[in-house]
């Protein structure tokens, strides 16, 4: 399996509630290297711009609300298959759905105030990295 990198987002429910600690302990746990991390408020602008991919769904504009309303802590994770791997991390979308042992399942809130968010290819996954960090601040 190849090492690869996935961007993450431990979003406003979990700063809010300070379970980012916690969260971190279930990646590094699961084999994951946080190899950049940085706490940040989103402005609509980067929100709306980050999530167009979804411009057309219902739920945009709450998501955008949402994923606004508090800090975000974005993250670069490494590790061998680290997209994929990731994704099974963290269960399904709604944590109704989500597995036992899932991020989601232990501590998200709604499909909506759901904890965490992970990128849903490698291509994406370089998109997205590049959307918050530059080259210097990922250190392996
Ligand atoms: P993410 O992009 O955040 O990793 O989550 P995902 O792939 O599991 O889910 P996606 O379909 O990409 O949806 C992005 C985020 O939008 C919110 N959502 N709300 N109210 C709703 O029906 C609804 N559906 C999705 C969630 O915060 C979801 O993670
Ligand atoms: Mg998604």
């Amino acid at each position: 399996m190849a090492l690869e990198r996935t961007l993450s987002i431990l979003k406003p429910d979990a700063t809010q509630r300070n379970i980012t600690g916690q969260i971190n302990a279930v990646l590094e746990n699961a084999g994951f290297k946080i190899v950049a991390q940085k706490r940040l408020q989103l402005s609509a602008a980067q929100a709306g711009a980050f999530y167009a991919v979804h411009k057309e769904r219902p739920f945009y504009g709450e998501l955008v609300a949402f994923m606004t309303s508090g800090p975000v802590v974005v993250q670069v994770l490494e590790r061998d298959n680290a997209v994929a791997a990731y994704r099974d991390v963290m269960g399904a979308t709604n944590p109704a759905n989500a597995a036992e042992g899932t991020i989601r399942k232990m501590f998200a809130e709604s499909i909506e105030r759901n904890s965490v968010h992970g990128s849903d290819s490698l291509e994406n996954a370089a998109n997205e990295i590049a959307f918050f960090f530059s080259g210097l601040e990922i250190v392996a």
